[in-house]
């Protein structure tokens, strides 16, 4: 019967045999899967590890930070952070439309990482988090069948084939379950381990418009309120996902005795066993309110804050 500890044990033994004396580059994304992977071929090979985290611009509040302090203070790995989200910001100036805004981040993300790979390589690997539900969605294709006609998916790590490297995908056989005990025992914290589904694009799917420094940071604030009042009022391991979106529209307020005329930002949160349906949470009306009076109190720029009640399908978990 498997258990976490057997599971590594048997993993670092192969890894140290297949990688010998070679270099293994890995894509860092913040989620659970890179991480995990991360941390495991560490324990196996060490510095012969070479971590690339690229910060597109478009994470959630405080997760470079997290990134950077976990891996490369706390494990000490080799880890090579790179702030692209200049390069990000500027590819992605005037456009809207979402399709490309997803093409965009996932071109600059492989050039990005090409970049880094060619700097601090050579490499004879590529490892990956590639999980076992992954391994079956490709042979059978599931997302292309379905949901990349409706959006093409980017996973950070979903790297062009024609890169010289070999494969190393050590989770590849490991159910989502079973990869978070594994980063548990592997001493990853809690915040990496339970981390929610994240989109690719990240926030850029998550500002419906343009997006730009100025309604990034509004977002930001906003989707930290979320996450902050769901999971402290214990609601946190219930819901599949929860976030905030900001949408192109401006609506009219009143704040003392001033006219507003603000953005409007959503609330999305859904339960769901796999993403592939979703309904919409139930959330208790003070724990919503309590999210809406923050955000339009301590966020500059929004004066409206409105629930998302659609179910999936029709409607998808991300707005974009
Ligand atoms: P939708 O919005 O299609 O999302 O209902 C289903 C699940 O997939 C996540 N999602 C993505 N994950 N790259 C990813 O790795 C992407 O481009 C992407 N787009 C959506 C979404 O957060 C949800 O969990």
């Amino acid at each position: 019967n498997w258990t976490a500890a057997s599971f590594i044990d048997d993993a670092i033994q192969r890894i140290r045999a297949r990688v010998g004396k070679d270099r293994v580059l890995l894509a860092l994304s913040g989620g659970v899967d890179s991480a995990v992977t991360a941390a495991l071929i560490h324990r196996a090979i060490g510095d012969q590890l070479t971590p690339v985290f690229v910060d597109t611009g478009l994470l959630r509040e405080g997760e470079p930070e997290t990134v950077r302090e976990v891996f490369g203070r706390h494990f000490h790995m080799n880890l090579v952070s790179i702030d692209a989200s200049e390069r990000f910001l500027t590819r992605l100036r005037g456009v809207t439309d979402p399709e490309q805004k997803r093409k965009i981040v996932g071109a600059e993300f492989v050039s990005v990482f090409e970049d880094a790979a060619a700097r601090h390589g050579p490499f004879r690997f590529l490892a990956q988090g590639t999980l076992y539900p992954d391994v079956i969605e490709s042979a059978t294709p599931r997302d292309s069948k379905t949901a990349a006609k409706i959006k093409t998916h980017h996973n950070v790590g979903g790297l062009p084939e024609d890169l010289q490297f070999e494969l190393l995908e050590p989770v590849r056989m490991l159910f989502k379950d079973e990869v978070r005990a594994v980063g548990r025992l592997l001493g990853l914290p809690e915040e990496i381990v339970q981390r929610q589904p994240f989109p690719g694009p990240g926030l850029a799917v998550r500002i419906l418009g343009e997006v730009t420094p100025e309604r990034l940071k509004p977002l930001r604030r906003a989707d930290a309120i979320v996450r902050q009042e769901i999971e402290a009022a214990g609601l946190g391991d219930d819901v599949w996902q929860f976030f905030a979106v900001l949408l192109p529209v401006k609506s009219t307020g009143v704040m003392g005795d001033q006219r507003t005329y603000a953005d409007v930002c959503a609330i999305r949160a859904v339960t769901s066993e796999d993403a592939m349906t979703a309904d919409w949470a139930r959330l208790p009306h003070d724990l919503l309110a309590r999210m809406s009076n923050r955000i339009v109190n301590e966020v500059p720029g929004i004066n409206r804050v409105v629930y998302d009640i659609t179910s999936k399908p029709p409607g998808t978990i991300e707005w974009e």
